[in-house]
């Protein structure tokens, strides 16, 4: 029945406030639904349903991912789809079904093939991301119970995972793919392709103890899709009954109105001119989040069939502006499928950038007109939209109108021509003609899930059987405010012929067309520039192939340069993991060596396990928002905090004067403070704007004066909820007075801005070194910084208690270390001071110290309030506050011979240590360690720079200085091969040591295997073969070339403070023989735990399953070392070793009475004759302690010793780089469980893979820094495995320094990322050939799109030279 507009606008605007949907099966009806929460908070917070995690609120990690499910009248199906829970707004789930972690199985019920799976295949460290993806894999299999692995790497687009490195959770759920099939799992005598990835056959009989497999798939519950959980059914008959309503939901600063119809929509558009229109929310909510924006008036047109209808008409398909990226995808690749192909090129432009447009939750709720209407400068879909002349229709309540997409669409800066009351009702996209070719184009940081830096799109028409260009629409994103056409270049090329003159002519055009401001936004103005010129090449071939398909006269490409209009698809990845069974015939129960899954892995696929922010709310509990500076380096004139303290909800401030102990903190030297001060002037008001107080201060350290950095700390805001608080914390007005800040490591140069001491190493006689060398070469290079990103970001919640005790729970790797500065911040001692750590969703070091930035704070408010307090960091903050790896800038000059043998070393590091010490200095000295990686340099000499600067303090991260350190040494390497004409790896091998040289810090080198782990990777790579064949391909491909390199590590083991190789462990036994372990280690999913549970084990003689860990604790093992430096199996495993042949040798005498009796008889019998069943258990490393003045003592333990051998292809017209293959060998002496050893080894590679390759953080010349969330910070994601990878553990290589002869592997795997990073510049080398350029280049880390394409310098850089630096401000500067 038609309404009347009448009708209309008396109704519009009035709707049920009944929102009803189910979540895991039960129905909620509610009433108060606020239009600002999104469900991510309402499930965790209101349902108590904490399965669902929090990793970055702006849809760029997955860690939030749950299924919502919806009944489609129209269809009269059932549509299942992954979603964002953290962008989904919760009033847009009436009449829908969400499914969480917890609504598909649990540990105590039953568990989900994709939560079992998930664990078994150790597809879980941490586990942080582990319920994100196991719901996107949840959600493709409700759609399709038999996928593809290409499904399933699409599924997961959107997924991120810092721990695992991708590949086991791949091998996991290939287990429920087609592929996956093979022998079901159950094993052929060379293990199953399912566990080896390819099903390779074994080469040699001596590796016939070798094993592939790490999981069996025996173990699996079969997958039965008829068992799944049913869509409730009073949702749909809910749904089917349901007359269209109207809803509307007001909250504090929102209303939410979602129209039941077209003409509904249109008058409250009419009315709320203002109102912000919302579909998948994935634009306005990232605004309303991180923008500040309010909007008072929401309108939801989701549901509206007119906005979701998809018509094919004479000239082409029109999608209503509802339809999701994910409907229109489907739709137009039916008509791919369909149609004659020569109607489908734009289609296909389209659907080649929804491949690569975010992850599949952002498609499968963002809209088509969303993507226009937010009128992006790098949207995907707009150029070509824009390109293809596509055709929008706009109403309001007065009609429609038709409009064609083109560059007068775009008024400015995510402006358009549509009028406030106007909206979006449906785009046109045309059918292409037979002349006519298409082509779409995006360069992003990251293939998968990321924004684009350039984003193209071409259309060319010819003239009817000939190639006279007839019409021509060039169209580019991130090249200016709007999306744009470049059409003088155009105009100038129509009536051309496509050839060589034509290209010419566009490219010297297109340059002077496209052009940027040398400070433009986004930086990477050459880059950016030549990728305009490189795209249109990529196009001009690509037409000419087309061309001649229709038999055209044109030009030949020649078979060099096919590869360069190839397009990039992705192949599934394969990868073999080998390590040396342990024999049969063990005690009964004892798994120490073999592959036993991580012990909380079950827990975390379910949900089940508690993180930090999962510990249900105390009844009286508040919550706590940072107040940060905005100023690298200022002075605090005044603080006002009079509208925040009146915002709703909050309870009080909190600043410098509410410490009750001292403001002076800092993990080594006390040169920070936990709240800023400001001297000058520090002016508190109260709501009525009197002066509370004015407080100049004296502080004996100048640092305390004035904020030193963008993030330095100032106060806190405390409010009843994060919401309440976080908004007032926005509210708080501070005053500066700017200061000149010093943010990079040159600017710190010019300002001889360090801190002391300035480490040296040196040995042998640098003057008689460089006299001896035949060559001597100078370079220099920049090693970027690195954000740790764990999925949880740091979190405390701290509980005050009677007599002045604090209970504190934080995700930290260092509990003692929090209990001793919160305890000097209360002024009580530390027992007083419990910490409290059940697990962290990664650490990485980023969680070694910097937790206590935070810490110190809550447990200050929690102290004034005298009420548990809780923050949970939002990824901005994280990023902004915490700090990160130091950038590093090395400096060499080395003496050669002509064989390649390296004589002499000078080298000079310089690293961003930020505005304190924190652990600069440590990481500084294990760089200066690292110097010459794995190489014999008999002279040499390291110094090493901190400088102080005005970023946040950064700080330990896995590898700890080591990486950079060793990075340095190989490009110095790579230089002395590159300038003698020699082969990388002959010049590498000539240089390794040897056993029983020394180190430049007079260490010997014993039980040396780097040289066989080197020969076992060139074998097993089939490095020669490998060289070849590239060199070949490159001989062929003009625009593509690949790259090889295989690279050694060398890491040494130990804390090089020396105090803190020590460690402690209490071991009960109760009287039923379950035995609680503790030790000084926190688990952070490297499987520490699980670790120590195998050595108790072991040396208890039972069965794992009877010892359990609860938790790390400063009230149980006291004056714990960080669980840091790759230690802490070595060090805490030696102490559970102690505790435990302490218990046994208690028990002997009862075993021995029943030598018959089992473990419970013993410890009864202990305990009935008054046995102490409670040990402590103490280790310290032997024989420790390096002097710097003397350069003498044993610095390291011992050394973890590897080798990597990396392919890659880069593509010289963009940067762009695929990981082809890596073989790693690895010496983690007798793994204590090859399981996780290899899943450090893979996860260490991904990381830094990420480092070398990849993550860059920005910052802007006065140090603020942009890049702080997953949308601008890209870690490797599913799709940056190499194509191939296989890693293998030496065999027989025992370690007579560590447990059970093991080895530790954390950090070490992390370096040998650097193969990828030499072997792209391997590539580019060849790149560079072609162009006549020979000889060594620089090439800073990361090894970017942007510095590749640069370095592959041609006849399309040369028409874009970078402008003067001296001339321009730039947008971005290496720190
Ligand atoms: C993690 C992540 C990754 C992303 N990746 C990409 C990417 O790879 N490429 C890319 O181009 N974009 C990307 N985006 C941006 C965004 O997802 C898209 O622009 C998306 O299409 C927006 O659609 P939406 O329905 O969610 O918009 P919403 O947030 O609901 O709305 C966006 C804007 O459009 C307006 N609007 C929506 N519908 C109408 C209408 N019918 N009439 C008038 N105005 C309307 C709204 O008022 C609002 O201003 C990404 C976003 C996120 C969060
Ligand atoms: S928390 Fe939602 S995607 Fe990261
Ligand atoms: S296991 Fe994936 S983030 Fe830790």
């Amino acid at each position: 029945m038609n309404r009347t507009m009448a009708d209309t606008e008396t109704r519009a605007g009035a709707g049920s406030d009944q929102l009803i949907f189910f979540v895991n099966g039960k129905k909620i009806v509610e009433r108060n639904a606020d239009p600002e929460m999104t469900l991510l908070t309402y499930l965790r917070r209101k349902l108590g349903l904490t399965g669902t995690k929090l990793g970055c609120a702006e849809g760029g990690c997955g860690a939030c991912t749950v299924m919502l499910s919806r009944y489609q009248t129209h269809t009269q199906k059932l549509h299942h789809y992954a979603v964002n829970a953290c962008l989904a707004p919760l009033c847009s789930l009436h009449l829908v079904a969400v499914t969480t972690v917890e609504g598909i199985g649990s540990v105590a019920r039953k568990l989900h093939p994709v939560q079992e799976r998930i664990a078994r295949s150790h597809g879980s460290q941490c586990g942080f991301c582990t319920p994100g993806i196991v719901m996107s894999m949840y959600a493709l299999l409700r759609n399709n119970p038999t996928p593809k692995m290409a499904d399933v790497e699409q599924a997961f687009q959107g997924n991120l995972c810092r721990c695992t490195g991708y590949r086991p959770i791949l091998e996991g759920y290939k287990t429920l793919t087609v592929e996956g099939g093979c022998c079901g799992g159950r094993g052929r005598e060379n293990g199953c392709c399912m566990t080896n990835g390819n099903g390779e056959e074994k080469n040699s009989e001596e590796e016939t103890d070798e094993s592939t497999s790490l999981f069996n798939t025996a173990d699996f519950a079969p997958y039965d899709p008829t068992q799944e959980v049913i869509f409730p059914p009073e949702l749909m008959s809910l749904t089917k009954g349901q007359r269209s309503a109207s809803l509307r939901f007001k909250g504090d600063r929102a209303t939410w109105l979602q129209p039941d119809s077209l003409d509904e929509f249109l008058h409250l558009k009419w009315k709320h001119p203002e109102a912000r229109v919302v579909v998948g929310n994935t634009e306005v909510g990232i605004e309303v989040k991180f923008k500040n924006m309010v909007y008072p008036v929401i309108l939801a047109p989701a549901f509206i069939p007119e906005l979701n209808a998809v018509t094919h008409t004479e000239d082409g398909v029109v999608f209503g502006a509802a339809c999701t990226l994910s409907h229109m995808g489907e739709v137009l690749q039916r008509a791919v499928e369909t149609l004659p192909p020569h109607q489908t090129e734009v289609f296909l432009a389209i659907l080649e950038q929804l491949r690569w447009f975010a992850g599949l939750q952002i498609r499968n709720v963002a809209a088509v007109g969303g993507n226009i209407m937010t009128a992006s400068p790098i949207s995907d879909l707009n150029p070509v939209f824009m390109a293809a002349g596509c055709k929008l229709t706009l109403m309001d309540k007065d009609g429609a109108r038709v409009v064609q997409m083109d560059d007068g669409f775009f008024t400015g800066y995510r402006k358009t021509i549509l009028r406030p009351q106007e909206i979006l009702l449906s785009i046109e996209i045309p059918y292409s003609q037979k002349t006519q070719f298409v082509s779409a184009f995006k360069q992003s940081p990251r293939r998968e899930d990321d924004i684009s830096i350039v984003t193209a799109a071409m259309n060319v028409t010819f003239a009817p059987g000939t190639d006279v260009v007839e019409d021509l629409r060039l169209s580019y994103g991130g090249m200016a405010a709007t999306t744009i056409l470049a059409k003088k270049t155009a105009n100038r090329l129509r009536g051309r012929h496509w050839g060589e003159e034509l290209l010419q002519e566009a490219c010297s055009s297109l340059a002077e067309e496209v052009t940027l401001d040398p400070s433009a936004p986004g930086g990477m103005v050459m880059y950016r520039r030549t990728l305009t010129l490189s795209l249109f090449y990529k196009f001009y071939l690509t037409v000419l192939q087309k061309l001649r398909k229709q038999d055209m006269t044109v030009e030949e490409v020649g078979s060099d340069c096919l590869s360069a209009a190839e397009l990039f698809h992705p192949e599934t990845p394969s990868s073999v993991q080998i390590y040396q069974a342990v024999p049969e015939g063990g005690a009964q129960g004892d798994v120490l060596g073999r592959p036993i899954m991580h012990l909380s892995a079950l827990k975390q696929a379910t949900g089940e396990a508690v993180y930090c922010d999962d510990v249900p709310l105390y009844e009286n509990e508040l919550y706590l928002a940072l107040v940060t500076s905005s100023k690298a380096h200022a002075h605090i004139l005044s603080i006002d905090a009079t509208e925040a303290e009146s915002m709703p909800g909050v309870v009080c401030c909190v600043f410098a004067d509410d410490i009750p102990g001292s403001n002076a903190t800092g993990p080594v030297e006390y040169d920070e403070t936990i709240l800023a001060t400001g001297q000058v002037c520090f002016c508190l008001s109260d709501r009525s704007g009197k002066t509370l107080r004015f407080m100049p201060r004296f502080t004996i350290f100048p640092s305390f004066l004035q904020v030193t950095c963008v993030g330095h700390i100032i106060g806190a805001v405390v409010a009843n909820t994060q919401l309440h608080a976080q908004r007032a914390a926005k509210a708080v007005r501070i005053q500066y007075e700017e200061l000149q800040p010093v943010i990079t490591i040159q600017e710190a140069i010019s300002a001889q801005s360090f801190y002391q001491p300035i480490r040296t190493i040196q040995r042998g006689d640098l003057e008689v070194g460089f006299k001896q060398a035949d060559h001597i070469l100078e370079g220099e290079m920049h090693i970027g910084g690195q954000e740790h990103f764990y999925l949880e970001t740091n979190v405390t919640l701290a509980v005050p208690r009677e007599d002045g005790e604090m209970e504190l729970f934080v995700s930290t790797q260092s509990a003692s270390k929090s209990q001793v500065l919160v305890a000097k911040a209360l002024g009580v001692p530390a027992n007083r001071v419990v910490v409290r750590v059940k697990r962290m969703g990664g650490g990485f070091g980023g969680k070694e110290t910097r937790t206590t930035v935070l810490s110190t704070v809550v447990a200050v408010a929690a102290n004034k309030l005298k009420r548990p307090v809780r923050c949970m960091l939002d990824r901005d903050e994280d990023m902004l506050v915490t700090g990160g790896r130091h950038p590093f800038y090395g400096k060499y000059k080395v003496g050669f011979l002509n064989s390649g043998k390296v004589v002499a070393l000078d080298v000079s590091y310089y690293s961003n240590a930020g505005n304190s010490m924190d652990l600069s200095l440590s990481v500084m000295e294990r760089a200066l360690f690292h110097m010459e990686n794995s190489y014999s340099v008999a002279n040499v000499r390291g110094r090493g720079f901190l400088c102080r600067t005005n970023l946040t303090s950064n700080t330990a991260f896995r590898g700890f200085g080591g990486p950079q350190g060793m990075m340095v040494a190989e490009n110095w390497m790579t230089d002395v091969a590159q300038s003698l004409g020699k082969c990388a790896e002959e010049v590498r091998r000539l240089n390794l040591y040897v056993q029983g040289e020394s180190t430049p810090y007079n260490q010997v080198l014993e039980q040396f295997t780097l040289d066989r782990c080197w020969d076992e990777c060139l074998t097993r790579s089939g490095y020669q073969q490998r060289r070849a064949d590239i060199d070949l391909y490159n001989r062929q491909n003009r625009w593509t070339k690949r790259g090889l390199a295989i690279v050694p590590t060398k890491f040494g083991i130990s804390f090089t403070a020396v105090f803190l190789n020590q460690a402690g462990a209490l071991v009960h036994i109760y009287t039923d023989g379950s035995v609680l372990l503790t030790h000084g280690g926190t688990e952070m999913g490297q499987g520490l735990h699980t670790k120590m549970v195998q050595v108790a084990s072991r040396v208890l003689g039972i069965p794992f399953s009877k010892i359990h860990i609860s938790e790390t604790s400063t009230n149980t093992v006291p004056n714990t070392s960080p669980t840091a430096a790759s230690a802490s199996s070595d060090l805490n495993g030696a102490a559970v070793q102690n505790a435990c042949e302490i218990l046994v040798k208690r028990l002997e005498p009862y075993k021995t009475k029943n030598p018959k009796g089992s473990w419970e008889d013993w410890v009864k019998a202990a305990y009935f004759n008054r046995v102490n069943l409670s040990a402590n258990g103490f280790y310290k490393t032997p024989d420790l302690g390096y002097d710097f003045e003397t350069n003498s003592g044993r610095a390291f333990n011992y050394f973890t010793y590897g080798v990597a051998c990396s392919e890659v292809e880069i593509d010289c017209l963009t940067g762009a780089h695929k990981n082809l293959s890596t073989t790693i060998v690895m010496d983690v002496g007798h793994s204590l469980n090859p399981a996780i050893d290899i899943g450090q080894v893979e996860g260490g590679f991904m990381q830094g893979l990420g480092l070398f390759t990849l993550e860059e953080l920005h910052y802007s010349p006065r140090g603020v820094l942009l890049t702080r969330g997953p949308g601008s910070y890209k870690i490797p994601a599913f799709g940056d495995i190499p194509t191939k990878l296989t890693v293998s553990l030496l065999r027989d290589a025992p370690n007579d320094k560590a447990i059970f002869a093991s080895k530790a592997v954390g950090e070490p795997p992390l370096f040998l990322a650097a193969s990828i990073f030499y072997a792209i510049k391997d590539a580019i080398v060849a790149a560079r050939l072609e162009s006549g350029i020979n000889g060594p280049f620089r090439l800073d880390s990361p090894a970017s799109a942007e510095r590749i394409r640069n370095a592959c310098s041609d006849r399309f850089t040369k028409l874009c030279p970078p402008a003067e630096p001296s001339t321009f401000i730039p947008w971005s500067v290496q720190v």
